[in-house]
């Protein structure tokens, strides 16, 4: 029996080491933690449950028969982040690369079953060569079977992915399909092809971090929903994030302890909105007003800033806020802001988070770029996506909101349960300068009488109250009580529940 339990512990300190003290050392040595040493900083303290540890890979061509480490290059198991569940899979780039053999995606493919099963999150910590070489299409078969249970599981259980290393080829699809991706500067890229091959094909020389980097994919493509200084860093904003997130699409979001009161009055909104209607003015500060103790966690802050995407939590509870941006591009929508904010419109209605939509947008960016890059259907998308969500729906119109984009921000039109607006809302097809310009072009030589239409044109649609007459608008309310009408209306509709006809799925403009 002694001799048994010896051999299971050295066993055990063998597969700890994972690709051996050099390797290791190579990998700090890159500023980047090993597998385990993530999932330490990841999980509660003593929580983790390590699974297949001694998984080792069936592959014998090329020599593969005589290197068969313990754990064949990926960490699996579960444990608990501030008490709460969830599932984690932790590549290590010390053991072939971190490679993708057959045996490897199979342990994914355990955990992806069983968080699936057992309705939890699935963590990825990614930081991989890719497909291993020398198993040829058994890997590809592997990854297959990760993109399956990565699309099973979309909208059931969240799913969240840090890069960590390189995430090349079609490896990067796993990710793509998953719910948040986040990066870490500097020691992690993403890209389908590299830069050798770009430079073959397309003549074009690019290094790795200007291709697929953390800035590439947090400013460029938007494939990233944030990057941060290091995986110390990366993990526990993960794990803040995981704070937000209900377990799985049945569960309720999470209640957290709050110590701010629901009624607090905001005196400095009254001044928020500046007296021009030209002049920008921070959205961010109204979120984090609003938000218990100020906390926003704020997903893809470098991408489309035009539009504000993230989560607060109100009473404890989270919210997810969508809010157009008036310090970046005047708060229009484009087709980047439309894609940013769709996704997160549709992860928040896949998981039951409510919605809180702050509204001052100007319309759509003009121009052939975005004509061209096909706004029509990327502006559909968030439209679509606000008007299938059954989740509560909270809207406060703090200044502009212009023709059809006035509709697409979680209007009453498109099933808004409560419509609010401040009294510095302007609601109408288009700016007074605009309207009067298309309406009176034949009285532009005279001045006055310029003056006066658009005077006029202001006096009847440059406030809330002709859409609050026709009961557009519920109710016209003072800034400073905004969190205290917000939490008060996503209260009353903690128990809204709506239904949509059958259908085995939506057609939503892609
Ligand atoms: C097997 C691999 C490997 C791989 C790395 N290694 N990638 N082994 N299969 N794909 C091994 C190396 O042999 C080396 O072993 C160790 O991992 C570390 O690699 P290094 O090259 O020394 O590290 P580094 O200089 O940091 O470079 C990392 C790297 C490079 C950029 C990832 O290793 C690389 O280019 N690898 C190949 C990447 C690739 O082409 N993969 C296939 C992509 S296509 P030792 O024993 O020396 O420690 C793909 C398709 C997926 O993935 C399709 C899904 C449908």
């Amino acid at each position: 029996m002694k001799d048994i339990l010896t051999e299971l512990e050295s066993r055990r300190t063998e597969a700890r080491l994972g690709g051996g003290q050099r390797r290791i050392d190579a990998q700090h040595a890159k500023g980047k933690l090993t597998a385990r040493e993530r999932i330490e900083l990841l999980l509660d303290d003593s929580s983790f449950e390590e699974s297949d540890t001694f998984v080792a890979h069936r592959a014998t061509d090329f020599g593969m028969d005589k290197e068969r480490p313990a754990g064949d290059g990926v960490v699996t198991g579960w444990g608990t982040i501030n008490g709460r569940l969830v599932y984690v899979f932790s590549q290590d780039f010390t053991v072939m690369g971190g490679s993708v053999s057959e045996t490897h995606a199979a342990k994914i493919v355990k955990i992806q079953d069983m968080a699936m099963q057992n309705g939890a999150p699935v963590i990825g910590l990614n930081d991989s060569g890719g497909a291993r070489i020398q198993e040829g299409v058994m890997s590809l078969a592997g990854y297959g079977d990760v993109f399956q249970r990565n699309i099973d599981a979309s909208g059931v259980i969240p799913q969240i992915s840090v890069i960590m290393g390189p995430c090349a080829g079609g490896a990067v699809y796993s990710p793509a399909m998953t719910d948040f991706i986040f990066m870490v500067k500097d020691s992690s890229y993403m890209f389908v092809t590299g830069p050798d091959v770009v430079k073959t094909v397309t003549n074009e020389v690019v290094t790795a971090e200007e291709l697929g980097g953390a800035s590439a994919h947090t400013k460029k493509s938007g494939v990233a929903d944030a990057a941060f200084e290091n995986d110390v860093e990366a993990l526990a904003e993960v794990r803040r994030l995981v704070d937000f997130l209900p377990l799985n699409n049945q569960a309720r979001v999470p209640v957290r302890p709050f110590f701010d009161d629901p009624g607090r009055i905001e005196d400095s909104l009254d001044t928020l909105v500046p007296d021009n209607p030209n002049m920008p003015y921070d959205m961010k500060e109204l979120i984090e007003k609003l938000a218990d103790e100020g906390d926003f966690f704020e997903l893809q802050a470098d991408y489309a800033g035009n539009i504000l995407t993230g989560f607060i939590r109100l009473e404890g509870r989270t919210v997810g806020v969508v809010a157009n941006q008036p310090m970046v591009l005047a708060g229009c929508l484009d087709i980047d802001s439309s894609r940013k904010a769709a996704k997160f419109v549709r992860f928040c209605d896949a998981f039951d988070i409510p919605l809180l939509t702050l509204v001052d947008v100007p319309g759509f960016l003009p121009g052939t770029s975005q004509e061209y890059g096909g706004v029509i259907k990327h502006g559909a998308k968030l439209l679509f996506a606000y008007g299938e969500a059954t989740v509560p729906k909270v809207t406060v119109i703090t200044r502009k909101a212009y023709g059809g984009a006035y509709v697409v921000m979680a209007s009453k039109h498109l099933a808004g349960d409560f419509n609010y607006a401040w009294p510095t809302s302007e609601i109408a097809v288009m700016g007074s300068k605009g309207a009067v310009e298309i309406l009176y072009r034949s009285e532009f030589g005279d001045a006055d009488k310029i003056a006066a239409r658009t005077a006029d044109y202001e006096d009847r649609f440059a406030n809330p109250f002709v859409a609050a007459e026709k009961g557009f608008i519920d109710e016209v309310i003072m800034p400073h009580s905004t969190r205290k009408r917000v939490a008060r209306a996503f209260a009353s509709l903690r128990q809204k529940r709506q239904e949509r006809p059958w259908r085995k799925h939506d057609t939503i403009p892609l």
